[in-house]
């Protein structure tokens, strides 16, 4: 079998067998298929799309391109989230320890950040020593001792997701609902959970703009876990500005905290609370929602979320002082102010253009090899809907590099709205596949 023979029927609109998919993936798993290939094969994915045979076959064989873990020696019910990508979604710190706090097991397989979304791999590793590379010895550990894991992709598990994960990050190959199925599915399938609810993306800071392709994406990644026998649902929720407050990779940390400190700002709280709840009742922790709440209310109010927090960042390597000393956290020196150019209302900060921004300052990869910057990011001083005076602080942009700065204002710019007319509240939760 030959690469460019797959790459050209795939290009041409064919449909890929089982064992061309295998080839190509135990190509990219083995690093014997070159990273050119592999990209212009991800960009034919892209522009012909793949059937959902074609996608549970690619799912199958990036589970195997490693381990699949068998977690049945660490009793109790195991639950994991996953989100599609969003701008300021710090969700998953704030949810693994609330849910290990109330007596699920969380094994999580994050990614890092891709294209203008933020990752939870990098905003974890932005907290001094943490450890993201566990070994599935590591891992198991963590898990039976503090109840979580927080991982990424390895040599171990999910290795093929690793690599395609990275290239599509910098190759302009994200937005295809077959890639993003297989790269979520095989990680979640490969950690061993049981089951698993996701937080499906829609709006101008999502990779699915619209209801209907957000629509789609849940029902692909929903149908994958099902036929894997994990137990899945998928939620669909609006990503049109930044969620919470901070965007950057220390600051989201920061902002996590004080979600877990019982001081989050309302959207990040409520979407926070939905999806926990719903791993709760999944799990079989709680019996029905009013009952997950109020287990994942009192985890927040009595501190034990907050504490459960620390014990993972000790387990893993990390400082655990940054809980009650931000100060410990990377931050970049210098502070640039937009401030509103009229007296109204913010009527639009779109999450897509304020997430590149972000990149921009080297919160996020130009190329695969790219360090980022932990410290650099944004804080949303007046979110949509506030009231605002000419010349009041919108958003703060936290840089190192003035030329970087330089970059990400035009896109602040184009991404900042204030108008006379407050725009009315939109719903946070959209829609919803079970
Ligand atoms: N999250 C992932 O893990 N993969 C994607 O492709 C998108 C979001």
């Amino acid at each position: 079998m030959r690469s460019v023979d797959i790459i050209l029927k795939k290009r041409d609109g064919g449909v890929l067998g089982p064992d061309e998919i295998e080839f190509f993936v135990h190509g990219v798993a083995s690093g014997s298929l070159p990273d050119y290939q592999a990209s212009a094969l991800l960009m034919a994915i892209l522009l012909r799309g793949m059937t959902p045979e074609e996608t549970t076959n690619l799912t199958d064989a990036m589970i195997r391109s490693g381990s699949r873990l068998d977690l049945s020696d660490i009793s109790g019910p195991k639950v994991d989230k996953h989100s599609t990508g969003g701008v300021g979604d710090k969700s998953s710190l704030v949810i693994a320890p609330i849910v290990a706090a109330c007596g699920a097991l969380v094994p999580m397989m994050s990614g890092r950040g891709l294209g203008h979304t933020g990752g939870t791999l990098d905003k974890l590793e932005s907290i001094p020593g943490f450890r993201t590379n566990l070994s599935i010895p590591e891992m198991k550990a963590s898990l039976a001792a503090v109840g979580c894991a927080l991982i990424g992709q390895s040599s171990a598990i999910a290795p093929a997701d690793k690599k395609l994960y990275a290239l599509r990050d910098v190759t302009g190959t994200i937005e295809s609902i077959p890639l993003i199925s297989a790269s979520i599915m095989s990680k979640k399938i490969a950690e061993g959970t049981d089951a698993l609810v996701l937080d499906v993306k829609t709006g101008a800071g999502a990779f699915m703009k619209t209801h209907a392709e957000a629509r789609a994406l849940a029902e692909s990644l929903v149908r994958i876990g099902k036929s894997f026998g994990v137990k899945t649902q998928a939620v669909i929720t609006a990503m049109d500005w930044p969620i919470g407050r901070a965007v950057g990779n220390a600051n989201e940390v920061i902002e996590s905290i004080e979600t877990l400190k019982g001081r989050g700002p309302v959207d990040l709280v409520e979407g926070s609370l939905d999806l926990a709840e719903r791993m709760l009742v999944s799990a079989g922790v709680a019996s029905d929602r009013a009952g997950a709440k109020a287990l994942a209310c009192r985890a927040i109010d009595s501190g034990s979320a907050v504490e459960k927090f620390k014990a993972i960042i000790e387990r893993q390597g990390g400082d655990p002082r940054v809980v009650d000393d931000y100060s410990r956290l990377p931050k970049a020196p210098k502070e640039h102010v937009v401030t509103a150019p009229s007296g109204g209302f913010v009527t639009g900060l779109d999450a897509g253009l304020i997430g590149r921004a972000s990149v921009m300052l080297g919160g996020g990869r130009d190329t695969a090899e790219d360090a980022i910057d932990p410290g650099v990011g944004i804080i949303v001083v007046a979110t949509v809907g506030d009231a605002v005076q000419k010349g009041d602080a919108i958003l703060r942009l936290h840089y190192r590099d003035a030329m970087r700065l330089q970059a990400a204002l035009p896109l602040i710019e184009q991404g900042t709205h204030v108008g006379p007319v407050r725009r009315p509240a939109k719903d946070l939760i959209v829609d919803e596949v079970v």
